[in-house]
């Protein structure tokens, strides 16, 4: 078939719109011969019957393997240069108890970067020297329950920090030990880098302030300085803009050397994953490599013995594990600047599931899910259903031309900042997480009810409010 004019260059027609392209799918994703999608075995149906629509299935096998190739493809390529790795998994990208027992089971540390989060990680029995706590604006009691709780490491994001950690350390009688997360000047997205002299945005102190921030930590007694920080963004499949980050940040890691130790380096997060099959992504044992190849080379520029290295990577650990599944509800063609039609394709959730399109025009892949066809394929916009005409689920995407309400939709690579950035516009309950493993089927967060939509509304009378569940029963 030819494109659709209306499509975006990246996007060819398919050969085959039923076809799970193994970048994108969970590693466990097939189809059963009836065509229907199979996740770890479980048709999509039957989850789809079991815990309604929207809701977010996780290929439970998916996380764990990458967890444990992420820990070690970094233990094994950082030991080829004489130093080992710490792997932390950014807890933002999707946390909740099980995926902390998960990514703890495989030997990651864990990054968080709330009290919540932080509860979310110690309610999983996480060993607390295990966490790394981070962010731009902690609270003075986030501090003190952090350190309170021997929170391995505090990522210090600003000059005021460095007093309340040091208070509440002093307080609680420990030792804290302390990152100091700089603003390099060094951005990467996808496949690009910028490198500026200033960089204007919130987290980290530039390195031009780095030293006295150094020298000020170094004199407190309850620090213990780990050394410097920097994630330069997301989605990057190019390393030059680590190359860029490792050789500042090592400049300065030297020079700090003269006046005390300097253990570590932690080289943040970002590992790009494919949302759609035009993404060609690097596999995590070659940044790896990339990696220990980039901090060996400027430590011996330098002179200088090999730091710890740390990162920080977590759509490339939860990303690809996950589908989410939509049912179809309408379907209209809109005929765009007189010329061409535009199929919508309008499913039950939207921007409370997945606020990355909105927010990043961030491109997604989705499959019809209860069954396959062979109808010629027709260029479609997903919709979710709220009231926002950027609440769209995949911008560009070939169905087979027969989609109709009814359908399921799966739509790939949901794992990462979909269900951990949800919310109840348009108070729409936020869907619950099923893990998948071996054809079985395990609810790991509920979904939200109307009970729970209203629960937090002071105005409501108890007695006489009935709600759908309710009524149902
Ligand atoms: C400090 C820090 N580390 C790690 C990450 C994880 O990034 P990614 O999920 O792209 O690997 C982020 C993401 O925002 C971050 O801000």
């Amino acid at each position: 078939m030819s494109a659709s004019p209306l499509a975006p260059a990246w996007l060819s027609p398919p050969a085959d719109a039923n076809d799970l392209p193994r970048s994108v799918w969970p590693e466990n994703a097939t189809r059963a011969t009836s065509g229907e999608l199979l996740l770890a075995g479980v048709p999509a149906g039957d989850l789809a019957a079991r815990f309604g629509t929207p809701v977010f299935v996780m290929d439970e096998a998916d996380v764990r393997a990458r967890a444990e190739n992420a820990r070690a493809a970094f233990d094994s390529a950082f030991a080829r240069v004489g130093t080992t790795a710490k792997v932390y998994y950014a807890g933002k990208a999707f946390l909740c108890t099980e995926i902390a027992r998960w990514v703890s089971g495989a030997e990651l540390y864990i990054d968080v970067c709330s009290g919540g989060e932080l509860a979310v990680a110690l309610a999983a029995g996480v060993d607390p020297s295990r966490l790394g706590f981070h962010g731009n604006n902690k609270s003075v009691a986030e501090i003190d329950r952090a350190v309170r709780e021997g929170v391995g490491v505090i990522v210090i994001d600003s000059i005021i920090e460095i007093g309340r950690i040091a208070d509440a350390a002093t307080r609680h009688s420990r030792v804290q030990k302390v990152r100091l997360r700089l603003n390099s000047g060094v951005h990467a997205h996808t496949h690009e880098y910028l490198a500026t002299a200033r960089e204007d945005q919130k987290f980290g102190i530039t390195i031009a302030d780095a030293g006295a921030a150094v020298r000020d930590i170094r004199s407190h007694d309850s620090l213990e300085f780990l050394g410097l920080h920097s994630h330069i963004g997301s989605q990057i499949f190019e390393p030059d803009g680590f190359v860029e980050a490792a050789s500042r940040l090592l400049t300065l890691h030297a020079e700090l050397l003269a006046d005390g130790p300097v253990p570590e380096l932690n080289l943040g997060g970002g590992f790009g994953i494919a949302y759609t099959s035009a993404d060609e992504v690097l596999p995590i044992a070659v940044i790896a490599g990339k990696l220990a190849d980039i901090v060996a080379t400027e430590c011996s520029r330098l002179g200088i013995p090999m730091p710890v290295v740390a990162v920080e990577p977590g759509r490339a650990i939860v990303g690809p594990s996950t589908v989410t599944l939509y049912e179809v509800g309408t379907i209209k063609d809109v005929l765009v600047e007189g010329s061409a039609v535009r199929r919508y394709v309008s499913v039950d959730g939207g921007m409370s599931d997945n606020i990355r399109p909105a927010l990043y025009a961030a491109d997604y892949t989705a499959r019809l899910a209860n069954r396959t066809s062979a109808a010629e394929p027709a260029l479609v916009r997903i919709a979710g259903k709220h009231c926002e005409s950027g609440d769209i689920v995949v911008r560009d995407d070939y169905l087979p031309g027969d989609v109709t309400p009814g359908d399921l939709l799966a739509v790939a690579a949901t794992g990462a900042y979909c269900w951990s950035l949800a919310s109840n516009y348009n108070y729409l309950g936020r869907p619950p997480v099923v893990a998948v493993l071996n054809g079985v089927a395990r609810l790991i967060v509920r979904g939200e009810t109307e009970a729970d939509l209203l629960s937090r509304d002071v105005g409501i009378d108890r007695e006489t409010v009935t709600t759908e569940a309710e009524v149902a029963s």
